[in-house]
């Protein structure tokens, strides 16, 4: 965990879980568990919290604005499409907090350009005058070309430095339809870095989506390359197949520092109690395999992994449960189980078991553990009570 910004190395962390996140169809919040997530997000350090799109209703804007008022360190942006108005009002939600942005965006691959139906060079006028305008309301402006790993390099380069001239300070790299690979996230933002002049004086940010299953390695990819800002979610909540996940790309950098040294300002033993609140909120469950959070990313069932386990964790786990907030890795019980994992957890319920006994227990076990997916602590209490009973 680094809180040095001026750090070559340290990556900016931007949670977008109260906007990109609560766009996710469902996964609405109300005021008040917006304002403990932000809350929550700010005391576990994350650089930048996108609170939401003040001008697509009265409440998001009652959000931003409170979450704005309330924040402590970080800081806080509100998203604005390519329109003044929209600029204003998310001018207007933020701009009690302590270290407020704007984010303002439009998109700018083919696709995307013939949805307003303007030409390369409208569009090219409205980024300089939009972009403009929010830098005259606010110091911090970071302006995204929406869908630019589908947009032609020769004009992503130009609006890029447009934005940049107008005066942004963080531009924003969107994956918006989760569509690139790692070699080619790193290769945009190489090129950028390249080509585009005055690209070395701000920061660039990486925005993945998740639709291929590639967005944590996308954003690595990217900042490896040269981006200094990930842009993710809790649980990686989010449209479709969701965002980058905080979780994931945090632990990654804190594991593999050997391979990829950089740092993050968050508290990673925060994760947990965020991940299980978020879970909560949105309604959105977190399925059982997800890395970092899920419920068995800290579990072992198999005999061969549980004897390791009780031997030297390192043995099949690449992290402490600790440094994710969990208080110890989970023995599940269940038919893969062996005798050292049974005796192990005997002795937690109090039972000091001798050979004999445990070789009755472990027989008695196995016939429940075929029938039951999980053998649960009531359970051994009751299969130690048959078998006192009648050995
Ligand atoms: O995915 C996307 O392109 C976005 C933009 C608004 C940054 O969320
Ligand atoms: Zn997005």
């Amino acid at each position: 965990m680094s809180t040095d910004t001026r750090d070559p190395n340290r990556v900016l962390i931007f949670d977008t879980t109260l906007r990109d996140g609560e766009q996710s169809p469902g996964a609405t919040m109300s005021h008040a568990e917006k304002l403990e997530i932000a809350g929550m997000l700010d005391e576990m350090g994350v650089d930048i919290i996108e609170a939401g799109f003040p001008i697509a209703s009265e409440g998001d804007f009652a959000a931003v604005s409170d979450i704005a008022k309330a924040s402590q360190n970080a800081v806080i942006c509100g998203l604005a499409r390519a329109q003044i108005p929209d600029i204003d009002r998310a001018w207007e939600a933020v701009r009690h907090a302590r270290r407020p942005r704007i984010h303002t965006f439009i998109g700018t691959s083919p696709l995307h350009r013939a949805i307003p139906n303007l030409t390369m060079d409208e569009m090219a006028d409205r980024i300089h005058q939009t972009v403009t305008h929010a830098r005259n309301l606010c110091e911090d402006v970071q302006w995204s070309p929406m869908d630019a790993t589908r947009t032609e390099h020769d004009y992503l380069c130009r609006v890029v430095e447009i934005a940049i001239k107008a005066g942004a300070t963080t531009i924003n790299i969107p994956d918006t339809v989760g569509y690139t690979a790692p070699r080619e996230s790193a290769a945009l933002i190489r090129m950028l870095l390249e080509r585009v002049p005055g690209a070395d004086g701000i920061i660039f940010a990486t925005h993945c989506h998740n639709d291929l299953g590639m967005a944590t390695a996308n954003s690595l990819a990217a900042v490896e390359a040269g981006a200094r800002q990930i842009e993710c979610t809790i649980n990686g909540l989010g449209e479709r197949a969701g965002n980058t996940a905080l979780e994931e790309v945090v632990m990654a950098l804190k594991v593999r520092h050997d391979i990829m040294p950089f740092t993050t300002g968050v508290d990673s033993r925060k994760i947990m109690g965020i991940s299980r609140r978020v879970a909560q909120v949105s309604g959105f469950p977190v399925q059982f395999n997800k890395a970092i959070v899920g419920k068995n990313a800290f579990a072992h069932e198999s005999g061969i992994h549980q004897d390791g386990m009780l031997k030297n964790a390192e043995t099949f786990e690449i992290m402490r449960p600790e440094d994710v907030g969990l208080s110890e890795t989970s023995l599940v019980m269940g038919k893969h189980s062996g005798r050292a994992a049974l005796r192990a957890k005997l002795a937690d319920l109090g039972y000091e078991v001798g050979d004999n006994q445990l070789k009755d227990v472990f027989v008695r076990f196995k016939a429940l553990a075929d029938r039951k997916k999980e053998v649960y602590d009531d359970d051994l209490i009751a299969l130690m009570q048959d078998s006192a009973a009648n050995t």
